[in-house]
């Protein structure tokens, strides 16, 4: 049973799954999956999260569209994001993550071509044949955003124990305007990131890739 495993198993196998099997999740396991999620915590309790689980032919819609928009320079991300303000421990670790993924799919860092096309599959969904997309409110306060984060790792951490995978990814985002669209969602609900998931093709390098994660020490000091 996979709901058995210890947290201390789950939270340390969940890893971002970016390969993934054809095969959908029925649907009392996409059920079971979001009923996992709703149990995250959020500032006041307002759950500011309001989620599009995207599955089938609209999901195929939504690949396309993202895929055209991307063609057309047509970038509408309702949040900023640049590595550009990355410093010393962050700069350096962002630069391990890309070396360290790019060496497992055996792609040279000086290939253009080729990591532009790796960038895409993330458009593709990475093949997961379901896609969850995190919208909020336009609250002014990182706060806020913060309690979707949580809900996202709830979720991710749910697929984990379910047996299944997902990687979050933040460059769905700068689809925005284009998943609002596809799905008709209100305008005023912003998107934060996206999470492909489903089960994961283990035979594939993209999926058995790793990054290791700072000890203790470096990220937390105890005070007494
Ligand atoms: C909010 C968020 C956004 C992310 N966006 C992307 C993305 O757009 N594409 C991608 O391939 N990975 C993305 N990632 C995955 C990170 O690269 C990954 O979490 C990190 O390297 C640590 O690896 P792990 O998830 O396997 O522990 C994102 C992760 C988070 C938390």
């Amino acid at each position: 049973m996979p709901e058995s495993r210890s947290f201390h198993e789950v939270v340390r196998n969940r890893r971002s799954v970016r390969s993934f099997l054809p095969t959908a999740l029925n649907a009392n396991l996409l059920r079971a999956v979001a009923d996992d999620a709703r149990h995250t915590p959020s500032n006041a309790n307002i759950q500011p999260w309001q989620v599009h689980i995207v599955s089938g032919e609209t999901r195929n819609r939504l690949s396309r569209a993202m895929l055209e928009a991307e063609a057309k320079g047509r970038m509408t991300p309702d949040f900023p994001f640049s590595y550009g303000e990355f410093y010393g421990p962050y700069r350096e670790r962002q630069k391990a993550q890309g070396a360290a993924y790019y060496q497992a799919l055996g792609v040279a860092i000086e290939d253009f071509d080729e990591r532009r096309s790796t960038m895409l599959k993330n458009l593709e969904f990475f093949g997961a044949p379901h896609v969850c997309l995190l919208f909020m409110p336009a609250f002014h306060s990182v706060r806020i955003a913060g309690d979707v984060g949580m809900y996202g790792q709830t979720f991710l951490l749910a697929l984990e124990a379910h047996g299944l995978g997902g990687v979050p990814q933040t460059l769905l985002g700068f689809f925005a305007d284009t998943a609002r669209e596809v799905l008709g969602i209100d305008p005023a609900m912003k998107m934060l990131f996206g999470i492909s998931f489903g089960y994961p093709d283990m035979t594939s390098a993209a999926s058995r890739y790793r990054i290791e994660k700072a000890p203790v020490d470096e990220t937390v000091t105890f005070h007494h």
